[in-house]
């Protein structure tokens, strides 16, 4: 079923099309692989056509006023929330997270469309004391110009609104390649932008599995002035590679290895529902999930016997069902990922308290799991599970497990559970994380700066922070 105004084609200057060779890739329902729909598999000269397009708009769009972009934003806002669950049913379906869970994304993704339809407003210059009586010294902050956005498949709306409504509130042009698990989603925002009267060639969405090809095109275009992407470290890197060419501005969100800390002085139950929120949330196919679960010795078996319980609750199935709470995986690579770090975790020496295998009736599905005994030598400690796999290492002392911590290239989110005033602010401060979760395991919110350090990225998304990517600051200095 696909709802009647949601297209099957791409969307370039404003014309929904076809490849020019007319080929077209399939989306697939990742809980029973039935087919959803067919969409264009574009090319290289599909690409060089949306850029040219946004080319074209950057012209009138960039000198449009601020508030003028900001009433399309807010009707494009509107039109989300007036569809919200449609859209969610939708995400669902070429996604797999539970309903529920679709329609928090959509709300959330909504969220940053609203935020940034205000802080459009607001993207002032300065006016600063000049050293010299016959100079004035002026900032202005203008749009940088053709953004290209790639985003990925596990959220498919508000990984798109997060990049795409700061660019075009700062008065850039976007062209977007969407992961090929999920362009549904993309497109259906793409149609909701033109019911919202966003102009032609402003947003443009490339639909394509030729990911590697359109990726170069797009980050080696001497017209996109900016490459804003979220995926892998490894594609982020090649990416960045890709844009020293022509020395475009990047913002990059890249994988994460989130360590999730509990204190022997927390509070326990708070923690579990915390280890649950960020470990389990989309089957734990996110950035930030909890990657490596530290918990200090004397809490620990009391610790894993609550998370194990309510591990027990989760009900696995089809997220358009009611009551579901974990989806599937993405595919059948991503099963095969949680499966080899499990057969390595297990062969050195890690124990499984429940689940531990492929769920035996779903396809897609791997158990809900708690794996005791973890150590720094596993691969599960290195890398991202991107599964509903909790790892549990013990530790001794605050020092030894900020260190453990800190022991990786990634630095996206961090979470630790204390109720010691001084250790939240001395921890907070130690641990090389863009974001932390002090007592919360959800921290995804418009208003504050999301992004990380070290290799999991460059650059800020959402909060004051998101619009500045997609700006230049300018610098006037007039004589008198
Ligand atoms: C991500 O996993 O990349 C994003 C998660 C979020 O925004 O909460």
């Amino acid at each position: 079923m696909l709802l009647e105004w949601i297209k099957q084609k791409s969307y370039i200057n404003g014309q929904w099309l076809d490849a020019a060779d007319r080929s077209v890739f399939s989306v697939h329902n990742p809980f029973n692989q039935e087919l959803i729909g067919n969409v264009p598999n574009l090319g290289a000269v599909e690409t060089l056509q949306a850029v040219d397009a946004a080319h074209v708009a950057f012209e009138d769009w960039s000198k449009q006023t601020a508030s003028y972009r900001s009433n399309l934003l807010r009707k494009w806002y509107d039109l989300q929330i007036t569809h919200a669950d449609e859209l969610a049913h939708l995400l669902t379906l070429e996604q797999g997270k539970p309903l529920k869970e679709a329609k928090g994304e959509i709300l959330y993704g909504a969220s940053f469309v609203e935020w940034f339809a205000e802080e459009a407003k607001r993207t002032y210059g300065d006016v600063i004391p000049s050293p010299s009586a016959d100079k004035r010294i002026i900032t202005l902050k203008q749009p940088i110009g053709i953004v290209a956005a790639i985003t990925p498949w596990n959220f498919p709306n508000a990984m798109i609104t997060r990049k795409v409504a700061p660019a075009l509130a700062a008065g850039c042009t976007v062209v977007l390649k969407p992961s090929e698990e999920t362009p549904l989603s993309a497109l259906a925002l793409a149609a909701l932008a033109e019911q919202a009267g966003i102009p032609a060639g402003v947003f443009n969405v490339i639909t394509t599995n030729q990911a590697s090809l359109v990726g170069r095109v797009l980050s080696s275009h001497p017209l996109v002035k900016k490459l804003s992407f979220t995926g892998s470290t490894a594609v982020g890197k090649l990416l960045l590679q890709q844009c020293a060419s022509t020395v475009k501005k990047v913002s990059l969100e890249l994988g994460g290895n989130a360590p999730f800390i509990v204190f022997d002085d927390a509070d326990i139950d708070l923690a579990v529902e915390g280890a649950i929120a960020s470990k389990y949330r989309n089957a734990g196919q996110t950035c930030v999930c909890a990657n490596r679960i530290f918990v200090q010795a004397k809490v620990h078996d009391a610790f894993v016997e609550r998370l194990s319980d309510a591990m027990k609750q989760q009900k696995l199935g089809n997220g358009l069902e009611e009551g579901v709470t974990i989806g599937p995986l993405i595919n059948e690579k991503a099963m095969q990922k949680v499966e080899r770090l499990m057969a390595d975790a297990l062969d050195k020496g890690a124990r499984v308290l429940i689940g531990g295998k492929r769920h035996e009736q779903f396809n897609n599905f791997y158990e809900p799991t708690v794996l005791t005994h973890a150590t720094p030598k596993m691969s599960i400690s290195e890398e991202e599970i991107f599964g509903p796999v909790a790892a549990i290492y013990t530790f001794q002392t605050e020092q030894e497990v900020t260190a453990l911590a800190n022991t990786t290239p990634y630095g996206l989110a961090a979470y630790f559970y204390s109720r010691d005033i001084s250790r939240v602010w001395r921890v907070a401060e130690a641990l090389e994380y863009g974001i932390i979760g002090i007592n919360t395991g959800l921290i995804s919110t418009p208003v504050a700066p999301f992004g990380g350090m070290k290799e999991s990225g460059i650059g800020r998304e959402g909060s004051k922070y998101g619009i500045e990517e997609y700006l230049e600051i300018k610098y006037l200095c007039l004589g008198i």
